[in-house]
């Protein structure tokens, strides 16, 4: 209970609730705060879950997940190089339950984790869960928001456990580099720490070649997390998986989830097996058109930003006063929703969700200009 009432209130539901108070009033609010692709789910998967209803597969399941799901995330992952057997994923509500389980069974109170800011909004929440304590490095911008290996060997204490990663990023859009997933792999496998890494954006590149960390950091300490949720989007399906060799934390997680949640809704399982038969360029496509459109628009108003090469985000530095002044001004006066950096622990930068129409991102834009 103490735990829970230290973690901060969510600035992403604050500036969300505003929004939507004000679409409720009848405004026309253009809202790019959303980390979801705004595509429906692919129809293959719809029909299998309308199968799955027919069939009356509406029990409980296995709690690591039903064999044919894993075969299917074991199959998905061995066309990207990555190499876990049936045995070795575990199925789990949304990648974001993944990482709460992986935390949880490889943390004690006090123990050190290593995270990289900006990041996503809930890895310190669910840190602080545990009773272990986050050690934030901040990447810089003129560093494109990639890790200094120098701060991260020095943030080693005798107390470290693992380090938590996120490529391609939100919310910087940034993917590291092979060498960065190289060293920092060295440094963990030296140093025996778990890596986990989250990579539920990796079917979103753009350009370059995205590195998984799976290939470069020894199989025993390697947590790897990816979920369905934007890939296909499917979001509200709440399908993720965690995939790892370490048999001792693979069956706490198990354990964990079994107490937890039992298992994940049947039917979303059911419908997922076929997603290795679906082909989903279009929307990655797609996603890419809209960084273009996001990135010459930003450029026209004179946004100073990291281009995205990941992801479905641009990050930008706050052009006027504070970041959360920014963004409720922006939200009251021209009636644009936007992240204020603040809830990735990063003051001074706005996050643009470019995972919309290009009808809204253009008109998103023109209202920014104007408010500028
Ligand atoms: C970096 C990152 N990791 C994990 C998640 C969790 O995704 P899911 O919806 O599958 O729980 C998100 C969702 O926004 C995310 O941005």
């Amino acid at each position: 209970m103490e735990i829970i009432d230290q973690i901060p209130e969510s600035k992403t539901l604050k500036i969300n609730a505003l929004a939507t108070k004000l679409k409720k009033e009848g405004k026309n609010v253009i809202n790019l705060t959303t980390g979801e692709p705004d595509f429906p789910t692919p129809e293959e998967i719809k029909l299998k879950a309308k199968e799955a209803l027919d069939k009356d597969f509406t029990k409980y399941t296995n709690s690591k997940g039903i064999p044919e799901l894993r075969k299917t995330i074991s199959i998905l992952l061995e066309k990207k190089g990555i190499f876990f057997n049936e045995d070795e994923i575990i199925v789990t509500n949304g990648g974001k339950q993944a990482i709460f389980n992986a935390l949880l069974s490889i943390l004690d109170k006090d123990d050190e984790i290593i995270l990289f800011s900006p990041m996503w909004v809930s890895y310190i929440p669910m840190v602080l869960i545990t009773g272990a304590k986050p050690v934030i490095i901040k990447t810089k911008f003129e560093n494109e928001f990639l890790p200094d290996l120098e701060e991260l060997k020095k943030s080693i204490t005798p107390k470290t456990r693992a380090i938590l990663v996120n490529s391609p990023n939100n919310p910087t859009g940034s993917v590291y580099p092979e060498e960065i997933v190289k060293k920092i792999s060295e440094i963990a496998n030296e140093n025996n720490l778990f890596v986990i890494a989250d990579e539920v954006y990796d079917s979103l590149v753009y350009e370059g070649k995205f590195t998984t960390f799976s290939k470069f950091v020894n199989p025993e300490l390697l947590i790897y997390i990816n979920a369905f949720s934007k890939t296909y989007s499917m979001t509200g399906w709440r399908l993720g998986y965690a995939a790892l060799k370490n048999k001792k934390i693979y069956e706490r997680i198990a354990k964990l989830q079994g107490h937890t949640t039992s298992s994940v809704n049947s039917i979303a399982q059911y419908a997922a097996t076929v997603a290795n038969e679906i082909d989903n360029s279009y929307m990655i496509e797609e996603f890419k058109r809209r960084r273009n459109f996001t990135v010459k628009m930003a450029k026209s108003i004179g946004l100073d930003f990291v281009y995205p090469k990941g992801a479905f985000y641009l990050f930008f530095k706050t052009p006027i006063e504070d970041d959360e002044i920014f963004c409720e001004k922006l939200l009251e006066e021209k009636l644009v929703a936007l992240v204020p950096g603040s809830a990735f622990d990063a003051k001074g930068f706005v996050r643009l969700s470019f995972a919309n129409s290009i009808e809204n991102l253009e008109e998103g834009f023109r209202r920014i200009k104007e408010f500028l």
